[in-house]
């Protein structure tokens, strides 16, 4: 059998996508706990033991969600000994966007010049990195592309509403990158589970400036151009989602949760990420965390510690990395790897 290649029912040739590079890039600003008893009521032993936050990275007023894509875009490539120029597809998952249109991956396409190549934004909120990893694998393994860069990027500080303590002590700026390209069959990535709930839309939402809500002086006044969030609400679900999304992955690529060697989550509150952890049955050691440095960067958070836990060199070859999801939407996505 040829290396890289099967056959779908249609006949045509299949490949595998793995990842080939990855890159992330966070504001130099930090905005520790210390600052935020200054801004609002709360402190910074209820942050901590709350949701394991003590600091998250800031873009300065000039930064927009481009800015951070293409400073992680350009560290994927590089690892990925590739240019911009090569890049195939861009897709960028976000929230934040630049701007309502052009897209972000417009944007990031100019700034890396991949002039003439695909791109397009993704949004479904926190589990927007897995929505657009799994629609570029599509494209990269059924040959319609070569490659893809992937990217979460996230400037939720622009969004924030910075006298309500129940958001503005979660939310941070950033991004993350992958390069995917056709690896061997039984390598890469090995399967999906991607699902979404709309009836609890309004747990997590931005209701200002859309075509429901255009933006005028009273939607200003009335603050709906933030960021809003019932967090009590969601806690439970985001517990059920990420164990139920991880498990139908495993299922589908025949991989038992004991043999996964790191568990990458959606980086929104540490109790999250350890009661998702402790019902898969995940070890401590085996599950990421940054959320204590990076607070929760939305459709970043996946991409920046996948970065970090490849550079660290904790990730080895053979690995099988389970990437795990849960955002507005409501969104779930799960992602099983093999290193
Ligand atoms: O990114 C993906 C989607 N987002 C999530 O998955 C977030 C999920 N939710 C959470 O992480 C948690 O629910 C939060 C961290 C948002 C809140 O933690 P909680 O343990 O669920 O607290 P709570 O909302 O039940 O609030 C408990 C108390 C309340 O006071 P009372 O009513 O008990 O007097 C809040 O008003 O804590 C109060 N509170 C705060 N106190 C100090 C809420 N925010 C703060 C704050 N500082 N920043």
């Amino acid at each position: 059998m040829t290396h890289g290649l099967k056959t779908n029912s249609g006949g045509q040739k299949l490949k595998s996508a793995g990842i080939v590079g990855t890159g992330s890039y966070v504001p130099e600003k930090i905005l520790t706990n210390a600052d935020l008893e200054k801004m609002v009521n709360t402190s910074d032993e209820w942050i901590r033991t709350r949701t394991g936050i003590s600091e998250r990275h800031i873009a300065d007023e000039k930064t927009a969600t481009s800015d951070l894509a293409v400073e992680a875009a350009n560290r994927a490539l590089h690892q990925a000994d590739m240019k911009g120029k090569d890049v195939d597809l861009i897709i960028v998952a976000t929230i934040t966007p630049d701007m309502f249109f052009p897209s972000t991956a417009c944007f990031v396409q100019e700034k890396i010049g991949a002039v003439g190549k695909a791109a397009f934004d993704i949004s479904a909120a926190c589990s927007g990195f897995i929505y657009a990893l799994a629609t570029a694998s599509q494209f990269v393994a059924n040959g319609v592309f070569g490659n893809a860069l992937v990217i979460g990027a996230e400037t939720l500080s622009k969004f924030t509403d910075w006298e309500d303590r129940a958001t503005c002590v979660l939310l941070a700026d950033g991004a993350g990158a992958v390069v995917i390209k056709p690896v061997k069959t039984g390598s890469g990535i090995l399967s999906f589970s991607l699902g979404a709930d709309g009836r609890s839309g309004n747990l997590l939402c931005l209701p200002g400036g859309g075509s429901r809500n255009p933006a005028s002086a009273e939607t200003v006044q009335n603050r709906l151009h933030y960021i809003k969030m019932k967090g009590n609400e969601l806690f439970k679900m985001a517990v059920r989602s990420l164990v139920g999304a991880a498990l139908e992955a495993l299922e589908k690529c025949s991989i038992s949760p004991e043999e996964i060697d790191l568990f990458i989550s959606h980086q929104a509150n540490v109790r999250i990420i350890d009661a998702a952890a402790k019902r898969l049955g995940v070890p401590k050691e085996k599950s990421y965390i940054n959320v204590d440095r990076c607070g929760n960067t939305s459709a970043a958070s996946i991409p920046i510690a996948l970065d970090e836990a490849n550079r660290s060199g904790r990730l080895k070859k053979g690995d099988v990395v389970v990437l795990d999801a849960f955002g507005g939407g409501l969104t779930w996505g799960a992602c099983v790897l093999k290193w």
